[in-house]
């Protein structure tokens, strides 16, 4: 068995639902996962699939109309369908209809049977229709007894193959308590050994046939199928050639985690590892239980109509801010509460505003002032002191996000990566870069650009398992080249190679604005029939001479917070305006704009400062738009 090899599963999925949040939840976080083991260069294998067998599927497909085989193909696709277009890289993806599957589980049932691992007996007890397992008179809702049982309970007398469980337990608890990271977190292996504290009883692990024919044949008995837990629990050993490919086998088991939401704790941590220990398997490493995505603080459910559907986010947002979204906002662990309120918040504040606009802003002015390449830093950039604390929480954010991986709080790694993309942006600010530009040496300007262009190709780096579509495109913008990154860059400062050409800059994350619903406000309209526009000649308008132009450089003027001093190009011309758009636009905002200016009004002193021409922007009420064209063409070409 290799040292680093990494395999990492999910549950695999009831075929029957339909995907939801917490379905894509899970895999991307095991896809975030998967990247970044890959990224580190261990051997990696990821697992997800769909759970096929099962009442519930039976009676679908006969609603339909439909044999079960045939229903359960047309639905595995919408789980493949989501995860393509989620960017999900699993290695395999388990079906449990599969013969790869199936003959694995009637080898290990036989194996068992012949061991006397499973016996025959008589069942005579409480049967929950819904989840479809056998119950105990203690496990029954408030309110009701065995002569009072619910509508979903009934009473069964029939003969049924049971599993020896009970006789795992006094190892179980032991093996739990030395092997802290076996279940995790820390309080779900407290609930598990809180459930082991009360007698544990074998397990029915058969259904007969009269009541569900959709399962896998019991081995020793036709009349007979497995009960679906024992069968859907084994696919994660029969997927990577248990039994039948010895070499895959111990390449990639034992499995370092599996991942799992609250809801199958049971399943995983106490049903699993006795069947495990009787097969003579060793354990997964760990059994991680993530918590509830909650829609606001409401459990989703079908029934109230408040799931969460994955792909309106991925639609709307792109997939890559979805991934973000879900890997940011939930402390493993905990349970978390999905809204478009909280989705938009953070999308506006981390990506919009954070870093696509640090990359905007940087990579503008390369495009501006550069001439489009990658400046030449100079060997001592990082000797200057705001570089190197700069460089100093970049790193820091290095060695996070690979601790934060390991221990499985991916929350964690990416705020420290945003963090340090903050960081930058308050080093580029106070640099004055737009200032420096001017200046006769520009070694220094050169050096602002060139260090925040290296922060940001680590940040790139660091966020790509989580977006690889848009950090891929950012590491294209800042001349990173293609393909993914090196983990040994990252700790080495100078890798962006000057000289580099740049693509064109393109917005990563547009700035998401809400709908508002417009108060009607009291009319002020004058009757049709009365004339209040002044009309002009052609001739009059003509005066006003209207040009495109640059914006070179842009910055705030002091102590006014509605205006921006603004660099022009118009054609050979330089100069210089004022404009009062500074709570619509940040300077950075602007650079690279071309605008339409009125170019022939008389110079003007503004707050001190001369401003010569007017520039045009739309507005309504609080809105205002600038006015710019629509494909390229020089400064300096005439408007009208
Ligand atoms: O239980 N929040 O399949 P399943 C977070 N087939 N995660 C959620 C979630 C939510 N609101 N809803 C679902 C099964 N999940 C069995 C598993 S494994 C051998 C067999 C995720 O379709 C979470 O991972 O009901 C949860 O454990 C899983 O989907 C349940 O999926
Ligand atoms: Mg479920």
């Amino acid at each position: 068995m290799s040292e680093s090899s990494f395999y990492v599963t999910t549950p695999i999925y009831y075929v029957n639902d339909k995907p939801h949040i917490g379905h894509a939840y899970t895999t991307m976080l095991a896809d975030v996962l998967a990247r970044s083991h890959r990224l580190l260069g261990e051997d990696t294998w990821f697992l997800t699939g769909t759970d096929e067998h099962g009442q519930k599927v039976q009676e679908a497909a006969k609603k339909r109309g439909v044999e079960a085989q045939a229903h359960v193909d047309e639905m595995v696709v919408r789980f493949q369908d989501l995860w393509e277009r989620l960017d999900i890289t699993h290695d395999d993806f388990i079906r449990t209809t599969q013969p790869r599957h199936t003959r694995v589980v009637q080898e290990i049932l036989q194996d068992l049977y012949d061991r006397g691992e499973i016996y025959q007996a008589e069942y005579d007890g409480l049967y929950d229709v819904r989840s479809e397992t056998f119950i105990t008179e203690k496990d029954l809702p408030e309110g009701c007894s065995v002569e009072n049982l619910p509508e979903h309970v009934k009473t069964i007398k029939e003969t049924n193959y049971f599993f020896r469980m009970g006789k795992y337990q006094d190892w179980l608890i032991e093996y739990i308590e030395e092997n802290p990271a076996f279940i995790q977190p820390d309080f779900r292996r407290n609930e598990t050994l809180g459930f082991l504290r009360k007698e544990l009883s074998d397990l029915c692990i058969s259904r007969p046939k009269s009541r569900l024919s959709w399962g896998i044949e019991l081995p020793f008995d036709p009349e007979y199928v497995t009960y679906v837990w024992f069968d859907a629990l084994v696919n994660y050993i029969s997927a990577v050639g248990y039994r039948k490919d010895e070499e895959s086998f111990q390449r990639r088991w034992p499995c370092q985690v599996h991942l799992i939401g609250k809801d199958i704790l049971t399943t995983h941590t106490v049903y699993w590892p006795t069947m495990l220990k009787a097969m003579g398997v060793e354990m997964p490493k760990t059994i991680f239980a993530h918590g509830w995505w909650l829609s606001g603080r409401d459990k989703m459910s079908k029934s109230t109509g408040n799931v969460v559907n994955p792909l309106d986010y991925a639609d709307r947002f792109g997939v890559d801010a979805l991934r973000y979204f879900l890997m940011a906002e939930m402390s493993l662990g905990q349970d978390a509460s999905f809204t478009e309120e909280v989705f938009v918040k953070r999308y506006n504040s981390d990506l919009a505003n954070d870093l696509g606009n640090l990359s905007s802003r940087v990579l503008k002015m390369v495009h501006m002032q550069c001439g489009a390449v990658i400046p030449a830093g100079s060997g001592e950039a990082l000797s200057e002191p705001a570089a190197a604390v700069l460089w100093e929480q970049v790193q820091k954010a290095v060695t996070d996000m690979a601790e934060k991986i390991q221990v499985l709080r991916p929350d964690l790694g990416v705020a420290s990566v945003l963090a340090a993309v903050r960081e930058t942006n308050k080093y580029f600010g106070a640099r004055e870069p737009w200032k420096q530009a001017k200046e006769e040496d520009k070694q220094p300007f050169f050096d602002t650009l060139y260090v925040a262009m290296e922060a940001l190709r680590v940040c790139a780096a660091l966020l790509y398992p989580v977006m690889p579509g848009k950090m891929g495109a950012l590491r294209k913008q800042i001349g990173a080249g293609e393909g993914d990154p090196k983990v040994e860059d990252l700790q080495v400062f100078g890798k962006l190679v000057s000289g580099t050409s740049l693509p064109e800059v393109e917005g990563l994350f547009p700035r998401y604005q809400p709908p508002k619903v417009e108060k009607a406000k009291p009319s002020t309209q004058k009757p049709a029939n009365v004339v209040t526009v002044e009309e002009i000649s052609i001739d009059e308008f003509f005066k006003a001479k209207l040009k495109t132009a640059t914006v070179l450089e842009a910055e705030k003027v002091e102590g006014a917070d509605k205006l921006l001093k603004l660099q022009l190009e118009v054609g050979e011309e330089k100069r210089q305006i004022i404009a009062g758009i500074a709570k619509h636009y940040t300077p950075e905002d602007v650079i690279g704009k071309m605008i339409i200016i009125v170019s022939n009004l008389k110079p003007a002193t503004i707050r001190g400062v001369e401003s010569h021409g007017m520039l045009l922007a739309a507005s309504k009420g609080k809105k205002l738009t600038l006015v710019t064209v629509d494909r390229e063409i020089p400064s300096g070409a005439k408007v009208g």
